[in-house]
């Protein structure tokens, strides 16, 4: 028997018609390298690539194994895939018995959707598991060198979407317009001067610094510090194209001592 063939009776095999397993990989805010080990063994694994609009090119490429990539979900307010033909796709390739990675920007259990595939998967009986990835508050702190929490500032931080599926999203703003309260802000651009009514009508404090990531961990990244009275101009001026979060109550760390912020601000 030819050595090539003894090899493939050694592999494993999966029976054909077992589903395979469904993976939701967090993909990160950008930067390949903020991948984890393991999100990055389950991309070389996978036999189909499901992959949001907001991975980038660099990281979908790392399933060098995969036989089919499908891009789904949206960019920003542009066109998007209906969440049932997610959820299609995502059953009837690991009913197919591929390894289907759905690859998700940053976390996948923030603002992702997540709970509705799960459920997709559940009533198809179709195993899965969940691989972290880094949130883009993660990488937008990171960015600006400040921490989600701090003693002596905040015990607590609350993570808001400035969108939910029936427009400009509602919370406490009361609490959130106390002093030193922090929040990361997702998706929060067009709901700039909303939020700003808000929190002014709650009490905050106009001059309570307000700081909007773009891009963050990528190499086209920017940061814009700002206040909460400037901060729908600020926006409106700026006009960020990309993903794009806002973090209530941080102002940037000095900039002498930060070297990202001092690329920035030169
Ligand atoms: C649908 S949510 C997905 C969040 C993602 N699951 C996470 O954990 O980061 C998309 C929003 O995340 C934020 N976002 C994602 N990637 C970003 C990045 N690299 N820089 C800044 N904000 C980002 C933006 O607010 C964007 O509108």
């Amino acid at each position: 028997m030819p050595l090539k063939q003894i090899i493939a009776n050694l592999r494993p095999k999966r029976p054909a018609r077992l589903p395979g397993l469904v993976r939701f990989v967090g993909a990160g805010p950008g930067d390949p390298d903020l991948l984890t080990l393991k999100a990055l063994r389950a991309l070389q694994e996978a036999d189909v690539v499901i992959h949001d609009g907001l991975v980038s090119g660099d990281i979908v490429r790392l399933a060098t194994s995969a036989l089919k990539f499908i891009p789904v979900g949206k960019k920003g307010f542009g066109s998007h895939t209906p969440q049932e033909t997610i959820n299609a796709h995502i059953v009837e390739n690991a009913q197919k018995g591929y390894n289907v990675v759905r690859l998700k920007g940053g976390d996948p259990t923030v603002f992702a959707r997540l709970d509705e595939e799960i459920e997709a998967l559940e009533t198809h009986d179709i195993a899965y598991d969940i691989v972290p990835g880094i949130t883009a508050a993660s990488a937008s702190l990171a960015t600006i060198g400040q921490s989600l929490t701090k003693r002596g500032r905040n015990a607590s931080a609350r993570i808001l979407t400035g969108h939910d599926m029936k427009g400009f999203a509602d919370h406490d703003w009361r609490a959130l317009a106390g002093s030193g309260e922090v929040a990361a802000i997702y998706m929060g651009k067009r709901a700039a001067r909303f939020i700003q009514g808000r929190l002014l009508m709650h009490g905050a404090a106009p001059e309570t610094p307000v700081t909007v990531v773009e891009n963050a961990s990528r190499a086209d990244q920017t940061v814009l510090a700002t206040t909460l009275l400037n901060l729908p101009d600020a926006v409106e001026q700026a006009n960020p194209t990309g993903p794009a979060l806002m973090l209530w109550g941080l102002a940037p760390r000095d900039a002498a001592t930060h070297p990202v912020l001092k690329q920035e601000l030169a």
